[in-house]
């Protein structure tokens, strides 16, 4: 919708994917720090923020909630060593950046923004760190007690999970409630622009030197006419090129929730276990999982909703024009 030549912005945020929250109790919680996100967000894009700075505003409120695997509260590595990626992407200049494995700092997604006037747009660790201080960038610990209680616990389970807890809680999640964590933020601004932004601590307890999707174009991408952030097993967004191929798909024609639909069915054939947030030029908004629960939010200039309650049909599920 365009009123007296500006769009009406659109915001899709994210805090992870995986298997049910437990009880009642845990999803208030999460939809409470889902909204309080989207709320702040969604004024600043009304003031007229651009799509890239609603993006790094969500992602730095997102890394500051312990609950998700994100700067504070990311997990752990095998080593015990926090480890963390982010990126964003202007879908209107198409441009990517990122940081790969960086440490003690407290927001990877300001490392990504400022690589988007560089060169070079990727940096993994040691340049990462190196960025840090050339920019003078206080050193942060991103280790939370609960994080490293559950590192410990899995230790002496000698690594049985697939992947880390995505939301800390205030006990332990079980083994078989492994949970996938990531955060994104995707976003239309009133000048018709996208951005797309990813970060996460990893999938926890990976080997040294295990790269996430979230700072690839696997898990995070944009162009002017779609932007998408994954959140899942990075290996699975990986082989499926996830964010890539949905964008891809809206750029060469096809509506948001086709592209989203024709993706997840493909996915779905390979057994892949991974959640997508996502919206295009039109203000269409789109979301999408594999795994039980997707937790996300979004406001599309009426009101605000969530996805945490999501039947488990239809997995693809959107509003606006985009399908
Ligand atoms: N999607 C987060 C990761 O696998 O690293």
């Amino acid at each position: 919708m365009v009123l007296d030549g500006r769009v009406q912005p659109k915001l899709i945020i994210h805090g992870g994917a995986g298997s049910s929250l437990k009880g009642k109790g845990g999803v208030e919680v999460v939809r409470h720090s889902l909204f309080k996100v989207v709320e702040e967000v969604y004024a600043f894009l009304l003031s007229g923020a651009s799509a890239l700075d609603a993006v790094v505003r969500g992602c730095e409120l997102l890394e500051d909630d312990p609950r998700f695997n994100a700067g504070t509260g990311s997990v752990l590595q095998s080593d015990g060593q926090i480890r963390m990626s982010a990126a964003l992407m202007d879908g209107d200049r198409r441009r990517f950046s990122g940081v790969i494995n960086v440490s003690r700092v407290q927001h990877p997604i300001d490392l990504a923004q400022t690589l988007q006037n560089s060169p070079d747009r990727v940096l993994s660790d040691y340049g990462a760190a190196e960025l840090l201080r050339e920019l003078q960038i206080p050193s942060y610990d991103a280790l939370t007690d609960l994080r490293l209680q559950e590192w410990i616990q899995e230790r002496q389970e000698n690594f049985v999970k697939t992947m880390a807890g995505v939301v800390a809680e205030q006990e332990l999640v079980e083994p078989s409630n492994a949970r996938r964590g990531t955060i994104g933020v995707v976003a239309l601004d009133e000048q018709g622009r996208l951005a797309a932004g990813t970060s996460t601590g990893g999938k926890g307890f990976e080997r040294i030197g295990r790269v996430s999707d979230s700072a690839m174009p696997a898990g995070n991408y944009a162009t002017a006419h779609a932007a998408v952030s994954c959140t899942g097993i990075g290996e699975d967004i990986i082989d499926e090129c996830l964010a890539g191929r949905i964008v891809v798909r809206v750029t060469d024609g096809l509506p948001l929730l086709v592209a989203m639909k024709r993706s997840f069915s493909e996915a779905q054939e390979h057994q892949r276990d991974f959640g997508v947030i996502a919206i295009d030029a039109t203000g269409a908004i789109a979301w999408g999982k594999t795994s039980e629960v997707l937790l996300a939010a979004y406001h599309d200039g009426q009101q605000i909703g969530d996805t945490l309650e999501m039947s488990e049909e239809p997995i693809v599920q959107g509003l606006g024009d985009g399908g």
